[in-house]
């Protein structure tokens, strides 16, 4: 083999506010794939990824669960961690953004280029939620459609009418954290010039680093003409804040990139001979891929170039991007159950399976791929045991039985194994074109000649003939040598499987090098199954599990602020979950104003016996003190959730536009504090 390259390899950082779902999962198990290749050939490749830790709905959904963001994002790492860890995901460093090593070259990166003039500061203005106290991204507003009228739309564009527009034309626009109308308010924030970056990207963009797919795309941005990018956004906000601009803080989408070299560095830190600069200085011979879905291109492929190029480190070799995983040919979907975290599918089936079944359809392009389940069981089922396993598990019987399981001393047919082994080539190239579905086809061509040849040679009929031993042995033994090779071309894919191969067969890991040799009197373990058919109960299974499985995903908003209950709100709710809102009578016992808040009110209710603290956005509709002894409605089974000022133990319901307008719902007499409405 030629020398050995020295490869970094990345994912995209998944966001901590979300379990790992399928969908994701093309792209760490394609990039797995590619990096075991790698190293199977003998290459100096390191795999790196990260959890994405920062950010307004990272910042939220910890508040909404009334913990620390560093809680939130610990929890939600480990179960990262482990998620990956249980498909195989061989990542030799797996970080977080929210490490000293990514604060470092966050603020490295950043300094750099404002030292070189590319970083702008300007005043824009802004929605801002005056209960929150915070300025709002665009999918934190919510009104009505300005084209089509559609309720309960976000801020950007429109799921009914598809129709893209600015926060500022939605009808009605409200706060989908309190509830609150927005205010428009001003504040300085922190730009990154792109357009200084215009003819480097045009020349990096045309230098092969990207898809062709990808590259069109590009050049329709640059006709568009470059924009500046906000990188700063104001507190409250989980990030790092920017050097010497206290209250403002790194926009996520500038240090997760950054975590890619943080992630790396840990690494360094903690391997011996490993050179950071080897990797990313600006004259650095090192390979740097980064694997990325079509989402996120235009951060990888204009933002994170232009960055590293204006403070002096490298480029990237090449971008990667992959397409959208459907399921069963639509969009992931709670409802069908077609939106399948990770762990589900563990609870049901074997990783190995998905693995093989995404690289059977992953090409080098940006298409999307499609999970279907009844395609999915057949396919495994057909290849996997049909058809490699099973050319095992019908000649490792005789060698064990018969041979003591040793092998033969010789080759029963060396032009079918020479065949087998040139075939390597083109299987090899297939992987470095990370064209998967091609090697596939090519390594289960393969499964076919070789059960083609033990059908030919039919060794369970030598077997009951005396006076063909030799023959019997001789045959197995090829047959297991076609099987150890084809566990070779499907390691990258298949590692579990291998490895076990790699036991029964007593065997070193198999590098890609050693494919091209065989085994002869050798002796085997006794064979063991490998791998077990996929069943359809199976399936059926795991989309039942995934239809009961709550909890939000990381590709939508985190849930509204449940503390206000004034929107009108266009989903409709199954009776299950409605019915698991506890309401109840209470009685106002105490009603205060809150120290710089100027919508809320800190109200004492009186549940019968119990106490609870809540806070309401209702002080512009009522004076305290006309409040205290009524009673009033309100949900009791909501999660504490924490507050600037306090805690709040509950919601009480209120209806009306706002502002004065704003009335609390009370029962009729005779109702009692503590009472359940029903
Ligand atoms: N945190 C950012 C990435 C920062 S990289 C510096 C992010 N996170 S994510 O959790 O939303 O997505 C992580 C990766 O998974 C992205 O590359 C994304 O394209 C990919 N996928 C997420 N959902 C997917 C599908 N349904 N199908 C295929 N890939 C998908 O984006
Ligand atoms: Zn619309």
């Amino acid at each position: 083999m030629s020398n050995p390259r020295d490869i970094l390899i990345t994912s995209a950082l998944p966001y901590a506010n979300g379990p790992i779902h399928l969908g994701h999962l093309v792209e760490y198990i394609q990039t797995d794939i590619w990096a075991r290749f790698q190293k199977m050939r003998g290459h100096n490749c390191w795999y790196v990824c990260a959890d994405d830790a920062h950010g307004t709905p990272i910042m939220l959904r910890a508040r909404q669960e009334g913990v620390a963001p560093e809680t939130l994002i610990e929890r939600v790492g480990a179960e990262h961690r482990a998620d990956f860890a249980a498909f195989r995901i061989g990542f030799d460093n797996y970080h977080s953004t929210h490490s000293p090593e990514n604060r470092h070259y966050a603020t490295l990166i950043y300094e750099r280029n404002r030292d070189k003039g590319h970083i702008a500061r300007r005043t824009i203005t802004q929605a801002y939620d005056p209960v929150e106290q915070m300025f709002l991204p665009d999918r934190f507003i919510k009104g009505e459609c300005p084209k089509c009228g559609a309720a309960d739309q976000y801020g950007d564009n429109c799921e009914v009418c598809g129709a893209s527009y600015s926060p500022n034309e939605l009808r009605n626009p409200r706060s989908a954290v309190s509830g609150a109308v927005p205010e428009q308010r001003e504040s300085d924030h922190y730009f990154f010039r792109l357009g200084d970056f215009e003819d480097m990207l045009k020349a990096w963009t045309r230098g092969g680093s990207l898809q062709k797919e990808v590259a069109n795309k590009l050049d329709e941005w640059f006709a568009a003409g470059l924009q500046e990018w906000d990188i700063s956004r104001d507190a409250p906000y989980f990030g790092f804040e920017i050097p010497d601009h206290p209250g403002k803080f790194f926009y996520v989408w500038l240090d997760a990139p950054i975590g890619y070299m943080a992630s790396f560095q840990n690494l360094c830190d903690r391997t011996e001979g490993l050179d950071f600069d080897r990797f990313w200085s600006q004259d650095a011979t090192a390979e740097l891929y980064h694997f990325i879905g079509k989402d996120i291109i235009y951060f990888h492929a204009l933002f994170w170039p232009a960055m590293l190029h204006g403070a002096d480190f490298r480029t990237p070799s090449a971008i990667f991007a992959h397409g959208f995983l459907t399921v069963d040919g639509q969009k992931m979907s709670k409802s069908r159950g077609t939106f399948i975290k990770a762990r589900t599918y563990l609870d049901h089936l074997n990783p190995e399976y998905l693995r093989y079944y995404f690289a059977a359809k992953l090409g080098p392009g940006v298409d999307d791929i499609d999970l279907n389940l009844e395609d999915f069981a057949a396919r495994v089922n057909a290849d996997l045991v049909g058809k490699v396993v099973n050319i095992a598990s019908r000649c490792a019987g005789f060698i064990t039985k018969s041979f003591g399981g040793r092998l033969a001393p010789q080759l029963a047919d060396p032009p079918l194994f020479t065949t087998f082994v040139e075939a390597g080539e083109s299987i090899a190239a297939a992987y470095e074109g990370r064209d998967f579905n091609q090697a596939v086809r090519e390594i289960m061509a393969l499964a076919d000649r070789a059960n083609q040849y033990i059908d030919e040679q039919a060794p369970w009929v030598m077997a009951k003939q005396p006076g063909r031993e030799g023959e019997l042995q001789a045959v197995c033994s090829m047959g297991l040598n076609l099987f150890r090779i084809l566990m070779g071309y499907l390691r990258p894919i298949l590692p579990g499987t291998a490895a076990d191969a790699e036991e029964f067969l007593q065997i070193a890991p198999l590098a890609w090098a050693e494919i091209a040799d065989p085994l002869l009197d050798h002796e085997i373990a006794r064979f063991k199954r490998l791998m077990t058919r996929v069943e359809s109960s199976q399936v059926t299974a795991m989309l039942e599990a995934s239809k009961t499985d709550l909890g939000a995903a990381p590709t939508e908003p985190a849930a509204p602020n449940p503390h206000l209950a004034r929107d009108p709100i266009g989903a409709t709710l199954d009776f299950e979950t409605f019915a698991k809102v506890d309401l109840r009578v209470a009685r106002i016992a105490e009603a205060n104003l809150v120290e710089g808040a100027d919508k809320l009110l800190r109200l004492s209710l009186d549940l019968g016996g119990e106490t609870r603290s809540v806070f309401a956005g209702i002080r512009s509709a009522y004076d305290p003190k006309d409040l205290e002894g009524r009673l009033t409605v309100m949900v009791a089974n909501l999660a504490p959730r924490k507050m600037r000022f306090g805690v709040s133990e509950g919601m009480v319901l209120a209806a009306g536009p706002g502002g004065k307008d704003l009335f609390i719902l009370s029962p009729d007499a005779g109702a009692e504090p503590g009472m359940k409405v029903k």
